[in-house]
C-alpha cells in the first residue's frame, strides 16, 4: 500500500483485480477525463491490483516536475515501454548518467546552432510539396511522417534514409503499438516466446537498430571532420574527464533523438493541418499574417519572429493535441502531495490532455481558439497548467528544435496550401506513446 496515513485520495473503485485496466485500454483519455472531473486533483485508482495516483493539480505537477524533482524518478513504466528501443539514452537514463549525457548532448541543441538547421528544414519542406497538386487526396498523418523522418535524418546524420522512409514508419509505428499493448494488457506474455508478434517486434527492432549503427559505422569509417550534424558534435563531444560516448552510448543517444525528434513533431504537424482544417477562420487569419510578413518572398529564419498568429497555432496546437499527452514518474522517497503522503515506489501519474483541457485554466477548453494566446495568457497560466515539453531538469532537449521545425513546415506549407476533411472521415485520436490519429488524417488540398 504506497500511501502513508491515514488520508486516501478519493477514485473509482473499478472491477476487482483488474481495476481501471478496462477502462484505461479502450479509452485512456477520456477515463482520465472522468477521473479529474469526478475526483479532483489527487485520484487514485488500480490497474491490474497496483495502484496509480493521477495529478490534475498544476501546482503539484510542478512539485513534483520541478520543486521536489529529486525525489523522483522516470517510471517503471516509462522505462518498459521504451528500454528497447532506446538503451539507455537521455529520454530514461537517471542520475550520474544522465547528467554527463545530458551535458554532453545539450551543447548540440544550443540556440545558435538549432537555427543552422532551418536551411534544411526549409528546403526539405519545398521539396516535400513538389509533386502535391491541387485536389489531391493526402494522409497528411503519412505526409508528415516522412517529411520529419527527413528532417530528423539530414539534421542529425547529415544524409538521406538508406532505405524507404515507409518502412522506417511502418516498423516504428508497430514498434509503439507492440510495447504500448503489451503494458497495457491484462496478461504479458513474456517478449521471448517466440509468438508472431515477438518475432516481429524482434525484425523490426534488428532493422531500426541496424540502421542507425550503419550510420555510425559509415561515419566512423569516413572520419567525422568535415560533418556538421547532430551526430558529429556526439561523437566528438568530450567531458571534462576527456572522455567519449562509447559506440553503444552513441547508438542509444542517436536513437533517443532520431525517435524523439520525429515522431512528436510529426504528430504535432498532423494536428495541425487537422485543426486548421476543421476552422476556416483560423486557417484565414494564419494566410492573411503569411502574407503580410512574407509577400511573395521566401521565408526566412529571422521571419519567424515577426508571425504571432503562426506562434498561437503552434500553442493552440500543443494544448488541444498534445504529442506528449501523459508522462509519469516514481519516487524514491517518501513525498508529500496534496496533503497526501506517499511511499517511495508510488507511480504518479500526470497528463497534458486532462490539465490542457482544464477549464480553471482555459476558457471553453475543447474549443480550438488560437487568438487565446494572443494577449500574453502564456504568462499569467499557473506553472505546470500547460506544460507540452515537460519541465525542470527533465524538460525536452528538443524544444527549440521542434518549434523551428513546426514553424518552418507550417508556414511553407500553409502558404501554399489550405485543406479540407474528406466527407465522412472522422479523425480519432489513439494515444500510443505519442497522440496519433487512429485512421490518419485523410484531406483534399486546395492550391492558394
Ligand atoms: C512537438 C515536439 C516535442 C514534444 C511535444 C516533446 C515533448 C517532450 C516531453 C514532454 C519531454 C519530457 C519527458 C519527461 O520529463 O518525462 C521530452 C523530453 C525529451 N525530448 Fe522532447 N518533445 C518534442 C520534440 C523533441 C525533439 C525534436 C527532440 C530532439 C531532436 C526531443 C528530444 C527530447 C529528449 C532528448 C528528451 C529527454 C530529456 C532529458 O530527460 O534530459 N524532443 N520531450
Amino acid at each position: 500500500m504506497p500511501i502513508i496515513g491515514n488520508r486516501v485520495p478519493p477514485g473509482p473503485k473499478g472491477l476487482p483485480i483488474v481495476g481501471s485496466a478496462f477502462d484505461l485500454r479502450d479509452d485512456p483519455l477520456n477515463s482520465m477525463r472522468r477521473m479529474a472531473r469526478e475526483y479532483g486533483d489527487v485520484v487514485r485508482f488500480h490497474v491490474m491490483n497496483r495502484e496509480r495516483i493521477l495529478l490534475n493539480d498544476p501546482e503539484l505537477i510542478h512539485q513534483v516536475l520541478v520543486m521536489q524533482q529529486s525525489k523522483f524518478h522516470k517510471s517503471e513504466l516509462t522505462r518498459r515501454i521504451t528500454v528497447r528501443m532506446l538503451g539507455q539514452g537521455l529520454l530514461i537514463s537517471e542520475g550520474d548518467f544522465w547528467r554527463r549525457q545530458r551535458r554532453l548532448v545539450q551543447p548540440a541543441f544550443h540556440r545558435m546552432r538549432v537555427n543552422d538547421y532551418a536551411a534544411p528544414m526549409l528546403e526539405l519542406a519545398e521539396a516535400h510539396m513538389g509533386d502535391w497538386r491541387d485536389g489531391d487526396r493526402r494522409n497528411m498523418s503519412e505526409e508528415m511522417m516522412a517529411l520529419t523522418l527527413g528532417i530528423a535524418v539530414r539534421t542529425l546524420f547529415g544524409s538521406e534514409l538508406p532505405v524507404g522512409a515507409a518502412d522506417v514508419g511502418r516498423a516504428m509505428t508497430f514498434l509503439m503499438r507492440y510495447s504500448l499493448r503489451r503494458q497495457r494488457a491484462p496478461v504479458r506474455i513474456p517478449e521471448t516466446w517466440p509468438t508472431p508478434k515477438n518475432r516481429r517486434a524482434n525484425r523490426e527492432l534488428a532493422f531500426v537498430d541496424s540502421l542507425v549503427y550503419r550510420i555510425i559505422s559509415e561515419r566512423q569509417a569516413s572520419g567525422n571532420g568535415n560533418h556538421n550534424d547532430l551526430l558529429a558534435l556526439l561523437m566528438s563531444a568530450m567531458d571534462e574527464d576527456g572522455s567519449q560516448m562509447t559506440r553503444q552510448q552513441l547508438h542509444d543517444e542517436a536513437m533517443t533523438l532520431f525517435i524523439a525528434g520525429h515522431e512528436t513533431t510529426a504528430q504535432m504537424l498532423s494536428w495541425t493541418w487537422y485543426a486548421l482544417g476543421e476552422n476556416p477562420a483560423a486557417e484565414a487569419s494564419l494566410y492573411a499574417e503569411l502574407c503580410s510578413v512574407l509577400g511573395g518572398r521566401a521565408l526566412t529564419l529571422a521571419d519567424l519572429a515577426q508571425l504571432p498568429y503562426l506562434r498561437a497555432v503552434m500553442n493552440e496546437v500543443l494544448r488541444l493535441f498534445p504529442p506528449a499527452y501523459i508522462m509519469a514518474r516514481e519516487n524514491v522517497e517518501p513525498v508529500e502531495l496534496g496533503g497526501y503522503e506517499f511511499a517511495p515506489g508510488t507511480t504518479i501519474l500526470f497528463s497534458q490532455w486532462v490539465t490542457h483541457r482544464d477549464p480553471r485554466s482555459f476558457a471553453d477548453p475543447d474549443a480550438f481558439r488560437p487568438e487565446r494566446w494572443l494577449d500574453g495568457l502564456e504568462d499569467r497560466l499557473p506553472r505546470c497548467a500547460y506544460f507540452p515539453f515537460g519541465a525542470g531538469p527533465r524538460r525536452c532537449l528538443g524544444e527549440g528544435f521542434a518549434l523551428l521545425e513546426a514553424a518552418t513546415v507550417i508556414a511553407t506549407i500553409a502558404r501554399r496550401f489550405s485543406f479540407r476533411l474528406l466527407p465522412g472521415h472522422s479523425v480519432i485520436p489513439e494515444p500510443l506513446v505519442t497522440l496519433r490519429q487512429r485512421s490518419g488524417i485523410h484531406v483534399q488540398l486546395h492550391a492558394r
